[in-house]
């Protein structure tokens, strides 16, 4: 049978565009973000000089039109450039990820006009950075179970309670801040809204001493009769609890191609060290036992990229991307977690010891199976999908 779509088969192969945004990734990570990334870990201080210089080069607003000073570029070279990031410092890549792909997207699409010039091109550029606050002490995955009331007081909201493990809490100056105003709507009385850091009643709580990304700063945020004006409500009324879903949907594939980094990270780390340490008088890469944990991983990493771009094209597409970014989300913080405790094992002793990388990139690989929606979440979301 003959058919006639020579020139138009599926193509695997990354374009030039994509490929030099891949080695300008790459090369700002080993160059910026290596050097001290093992004290800022340590330490849990902010990459406060990385994140200007990533926004320098623009990777904080990647997909913002360039008519709101962003780069204007696709989802999949956002995700290329997450995972190289991710590579070498999670704590750097995530709020990059919340930035583009939360805050800057957010604003973006639903946002009105006065909204997008007033906040995008500081955002795209660094100059600020933004926060997404969704969750609460008793709101974690249960998302529209939301105690923080925003009650609707003629030209503003009035903003009472508290957010917890908010990523950019302290070095955000723009939150975007879902609340309750009308709890007998249900998700339908919900809205977002957005907080500046020099709001009176607005207060930033104590730092969360935590196990992985521990540069980024996450903190609970205290809102106590904060006025907003009516302008600051992202879309029409009752809209935040779809703003956050759809928000998120976009949130997850960024979180994906974080994870992807941290396992592809451990890969690199893990060959190299196998080709160098030797035992029983060769390279332990030489020994089955080694070789096939490194043939294992590097196929799932393989597999975890193929679902990654598939999500992110989706999105460039225009296509519903909730179902095929769950499953990236899913399968990349899966596989990072198991891919990055295998590099350890490789490692062996010095697999434990923090000079070797591969357990930082363990304790990070962590919270990809827990942030924008556990793994348990993405199982719910695509369960409903391929049910419904
Ligand atoms: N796009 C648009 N609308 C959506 C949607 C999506 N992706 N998903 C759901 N909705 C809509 C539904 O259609 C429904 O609307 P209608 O009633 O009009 O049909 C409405 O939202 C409610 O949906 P559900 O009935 O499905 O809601 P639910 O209560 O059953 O919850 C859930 C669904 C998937 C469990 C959701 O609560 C969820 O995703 N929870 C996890 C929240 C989460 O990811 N938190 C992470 C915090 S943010 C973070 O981590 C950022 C950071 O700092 C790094």
């Amino acid at each position: 049978m003959k058919n006639n779509l020579k020139g138009n088969r599926m193509n695997f192969e990354l374009s030039e565009e994509h490929k030099m945004i891949r080695d300008a990734a790459r090369d700002f990570a080993e160059t910026e973000l290596l050097p001290g990334v093992i004290e800022r870990d340590e330490n849990q201080t902010f990459p406060h000089e990385q994140i200007k210089k990533m926004g320098d080069l623009g990777f904080l607003g990647m997909m913002v039109s360039p008519e709101y000073g962003g780069g204007g570029m696709d989802t999949l070279s956002y995700i290329i450039a997450m995972e190289e990031l991710s590579k070498v410092d999670a704590s750097a890549s995530v709020v990059m990820s919340v930035n583009n792909s939360l805050v800057c997207w957010g604003i973006e699409k639903y946002g009105t006009e006065i909204q997008k010039q007033k906040y995008l091109p500081k955002l795209s550029c660094g100059e600020i950075i933004g926060a997404f606050c969704l969750s609460e002490p008793e709101a974690g995955s249960d998302a529209t179970s939301q105690k923080t009331t925003a009650i609707d007081k003629g030209d503003h909201y009035l903003l009472n309670g508290t957010k917890n493990w908010i990523t950019n809490g302290s070095t955000a100056s723009v939150y975007l801040v879902i609340a309750q105003t009308d709890i007998d709507k249900g998700h339908r009385g919900i809205n977002a809204l957005i907080i500046e850091k020099e709001m009176d009643g607005f207060v930033i709580g104590a730092k969360e001493n935590k196990m992985g990304i521990r540069g980024s700063d996450t903190h609970s945020l205290m809102f106590t009769d904060v006025k907003v004006p009516k302008e600051n409500r992202i879309g029409s009324d009752g809209f935040g609890f779809k703003f956050a879903m759809q928000t998120l949907a976009g949130g997850r594939i960024g979180i994906a191609a974080q994870a992807l980094g941290v396992a592809s990270g451990a890969l690199e780390l893990a060959l190299q060290y196998a080709k160098e340490r030797k035992s029983f008088g060769k390279a332990i890469c030489e020994h089955q036992a080694i070789a096939f944990k490194l043939a294992d991983m590097a196929t799932e990493i393989e597999a975890a990229r193929l679902l990654c771009f598939r999500a992110a094209w989706q999105k460039d597409q225009g296509l519903d991307y909730t179902e095929s970014g769950a499953m990236a989300k899913l399968f990349c913080a899966e596989k990072a977690m198991r891919i990055t405790t295998e590099a350890v094992q490789i490692h062996g002793g010095y697999g434990f010891v923090k000079e070797y990388h591969v357990e930082r990139l363990m304790r990070d690989a962590k919270i990809t199976q827990i942030y924008e929606g556990t793994s348990e979440i993405q199982k719910i979301v695509i369960s409903r999908s391929i049910l419904k």
